[in-house]
């Protein structure tokens, strides 16, 4: 039987959403097949078929990450899919190659996934390179110490959130790494009720905002998953997303949320997953009241390794040799990286690296995950003294931590 992979026309967008939510075991609806037409257009895609009847599905979509001190042009990975009667024949290995072709031709220096399981990307040199925490808080009245109140919470309506989310979002994008742009169709879905991975009964979205001296400069989406017990009260508080700039600003959103009545207990998930430097712990009078799980959220993969390091920005000065092995994601190379006033050069080096290391690994480092040193206790790099670990370390890790809520 022939197999056959080539990017898909419009007329046959239909069946290519078909396939993708076949391969999830989810049925096509209209909320799905309208994210697959408000994506569509700038996209690249690269269907598998098989005597010409489509059995997998990939597409690269233009975003726009934020890395270590700025933003940059990637391609982002998504919808990828093989149908369940067509799996482990190597289709998902051919769409990637096919698909990564292009973003690396059209001299994009990074592409960033999110994998719906972890054991799928190394392989493609794709690293895990930003987490969060998945936040479940019982008890909330009784939980958070006494603090100065800062600003005021209000609520808006969808069209005001529509309008004064974005700033904000914006301003965080700029200061911190592994979050990913926000055009008009993923606002649209963002702040949609309709997602029908969403409970019908919680479907109603709240929105707010914190207001300061200099207006809004935080935001808040959540659900309440209603409940009641014969003792009254038993209803969760799930957030949806919470943004802001000013960690302070952040904890009067945990504040708002503790406040919030016929609520026993506060969720942090989905797009809701919180940083893995959020206050929220500090903020708690019984920290114990509070259970934290760690996720993946993005999978980085450099393509272009000059073009990516020199791109990103940098909060130590030094030098470094980086030996990136050849692998089946791609040729590798000696590269000097010398850091100035946050900013480097990369250029072609020869000889023994500092530091040897394969594509998945230099993924996780790329967007400031501090993590060679625990690369190397995993055998995963190898260093040439252990000064090298902590120089590496320094050099490229960032603070804040990066932090991805976008699922692409
Ligand atoms: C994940 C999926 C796309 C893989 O497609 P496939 O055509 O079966 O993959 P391939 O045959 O090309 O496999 C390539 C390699 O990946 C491995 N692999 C594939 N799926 C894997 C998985 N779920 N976990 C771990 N390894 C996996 C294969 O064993 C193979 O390994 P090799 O390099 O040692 O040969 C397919 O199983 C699928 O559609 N799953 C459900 C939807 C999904 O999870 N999509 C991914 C969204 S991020």
């Amino acid at each position: 039987m022939a197999l056959e992979f080539r990017p898909i026309r419009q007329e046959e967008l239909k069946r290519f959403a078909e396939v993708n939510l076949t391969a999830f075991g989810e049925a096509l609806d209209s909320w799905h097949l309208d994210w697959f037409e408000g994506h569509f257009e700038g996209s690249s895609t690269i269907a598998a078929f098989e005597d010409g009847v489509m059995v997998g599905s990939s597409m690269v979509l233009p975003v726009t990450v934020a890395v270590p001190g700025g933003t940059i042009p990637a391609a982002g990975v998504t919808a990828i899919g093989v149908l369940p009667t067509h799996r482990r024949r190597g289709i998902l290995r051919r769409m990637m190659e096919e698909l990564m072709r292009e973003p690396h031709q059209d001299g994009l220096p990074l592409a960033v996934l999110w994998a719906s399981e972890g054991g799928i990307y190394s392989r493609f040199g794709f690293g895990p390179a930003a987490r969060s925490l998945k936040i479940e808080l019982e008890h909330p009245k009784a939980a958070l110490r006494p603090m100065p109140r800062r600003g005021r919470v209000r609520l808006v309506s969808p069209q005001e959130a529509a309008e004064l989310f974005p700033a904000v979002h914006t301003r965080l994008l700029g200061r911190r790494p592994a979050m990913v742009a926000r055009g008009a169709v993923a606002w649209r879905y963002a702040l949609s009720a309709e997602d029908p991975h969403i409970p019908r009964e919680e479907a109603h979205l709240f929105l707010a905002v914190h207001e300061g001296g200099a207006g809004v400069d935080g935001y808040l989406v959540y659900r309440i998953r209603g409940d009641w017990s014969p003792r009254g009260p038993e209803s969760t508080l799930v957030i949806s997303e919470m943004v802001a700039e000013d960690p302070a600003v952040t904890a009067e959103l945990w504040r708002y949320c503790t406040e919030v009545d016929l609520v026993r207990r506060i969720e942090a998930s989905g797009r809701g997953c919180r940083p893995v430097d959020d206050p929220i712990w500090w903020l708690l009078a019984d920290p114990q009241a509070m259970v934290a799980t760690l996720t993946t959220t993005l999978w980085a993969r450099v393509l272009d390794v000059p073009k990516f390091l020199e791109g990103r920005h940098y909060q130590h000065d030094g030098s470094i040799i980086i030996d990136l092995e050849d692998g089946a994601a791609g040729h590798g190379g000696v590269f000097r990286l010398e850091v100035s006033g946050g900013l480097a050069r990369c250029t072609a080096a020869s000889g023994p690296g500092d530091i040897s290391l394969g594509w998945s690994e230099l993924g996780s480092v790329s967007l400031g995950l501090r993590c060679v040193s625990h690369l190397l206790a995993a055998g995963r790099v190898r260093v040439t003294s252990a000064e090298v670990a902590r120089r590496a370390d320094a050099i490229l890790s960032w603070e804040p931590a990066p932090w991805c809520f976008e699922d692409i």
